[in-house]
């Protein structure tokens, strides 16, 4: 369906939505697609700075607010026929079952959220979380996942959700790839910590699609679907394709746990935002890939090949 749905009465009315998170790597990605095809599209950021960016989409509204404050998610959706929530956080002072500032992104802002939704009459909530979150998992970041996954299924059927679950995302301006080639250009010798962990990244564009196609699906609701790419890789072999492309020959050492563990938590410690932190190692221990279709609806998943050299080569 695109921008417009037929009223009772039988006029056209735009359709709006509320992207959480919208104004990130995934969010903006999701915006700009529901702008492309004629929807309204609000997107609060905790700072003018994090969204300006969203003010460049023509039908997208910017709201620099907090919405953890009362009130300001119930204000966001008056008239919205659904919210996609794509906050995320990936580090946070330790605590069991995980720390409080994961807990706060990824649990309360989701109850916040499907409070909001059944107080302003909002069925349809989308949600991003993470592949491999369980509640018993090994790092806080993925158990925060699972338990803010169980805040929707628990409001179901009050509340139409549906979950994406993505490996790790690729694409310019991500994180991740973009992480790699600083390293790579800056050190000729890389100790790698989990290097056999193994990953099947997902282009961010699709992950856009795949969420903003579900949106008006009805068979997706009550639904979880993993995200991923074509290919599974070892960290290692991401990181020395990446080291190719910026056309530098490095020598990767593989560190095994005891060092792997001492180099994330010097990363941790150095000041500013950390590079990589204990917690992250141990989201590394389990694979992050699926047995499943990569995509739901069909949908065929870009290759990293074809993306990457695009925003990675030198
Ligand atoms: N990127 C990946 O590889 C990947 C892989 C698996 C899952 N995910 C999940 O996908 C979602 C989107 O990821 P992303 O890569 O687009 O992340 P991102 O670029 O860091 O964007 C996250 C957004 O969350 C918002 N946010 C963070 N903490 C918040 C808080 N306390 N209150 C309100 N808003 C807050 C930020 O809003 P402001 O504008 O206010 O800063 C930001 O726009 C996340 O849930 C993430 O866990 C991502």
């Amino acid at each position: 369906m695109t921008g417009f749905m037929l009223r009772a009465d039988g006029h056209m009315a735009a359709r709006k939505y509320l992207v959480v998170g919208g104004a990130g790597f995934i969010g903006t990605q999701v915006a700009s697609r529901l702008v492309a095809r004629g929807d309204a599209v609000i997107v609060p950021s905790r700072k003018l700075e994090a969204g300006k960016h969203i003010t460049m989409l023509p039908t997208a509204r910017l709201e620099v607010c907090d919405v953890a404050k009362p009130g300001v998610l119930e204000a966001l959706m008056a008239g919205c026929d659904a919210v996609i929530n794509l906050v995320g956080v990936l580090q946070s002072p330790p605590g069991a079952p995980f720390g409080t500032a994961f807990a706060h992104a990824h649990v309360e802002l989701p109850r916040r959220i499907v409070a909001a939704a059944q107080a302003s009459g909002l069925k349809r909530v989308l949600h991003v979380s993470a592949l491999g979150a369980e509640r018993d998992a090994p790092s806080q970041y993925l158990r925060s996942k699972a338990y803010g996954e169980a805040v929707y299924t628990d409001a179901y059927p009050a509340v139409d959700y549906t979950i994406f679950r993505p490996s790790v995302v690729f694409g310019p301006k991500d994180n991740f790839l973009n992480m790699f080639a600083r390293l790579v250009d800056l050190f000729p010798v890389l100790p790698l910590a989990g290097a056999r962990a193994r990953f099947q990244p997902v282009y961010v564009r699709d992950v856009a699609a795949a969420i903003v196609q579900a949106i008006d699906m009805p068979d997706t609701v009550g639904k979880a679907y993993p995200l991923c790419g074509p290919t599974v890789y070892a960290l290692r072999d991401l990181v020395s394709y990446v080291a190719t492309l910026r056309r530098r020959t490095r020598v990767i050492i593989e560190l095994g746990p005891a060092l792997s563990y001492l180099q994330a938590l010097a990363l941790e410690m150095a000041p500013g935002e950390p590079l990589m932190s204990r917690d992250n190692l141990r989201s590394m221990e389990v694979d992050n890939i699926t047995l499943a279709k990569p995509l739901p609806f069909g949908m065929t998943p870009t290759a990293l090949e074809s993306v990457a050299p695009g925003y990675l080569a030198r």
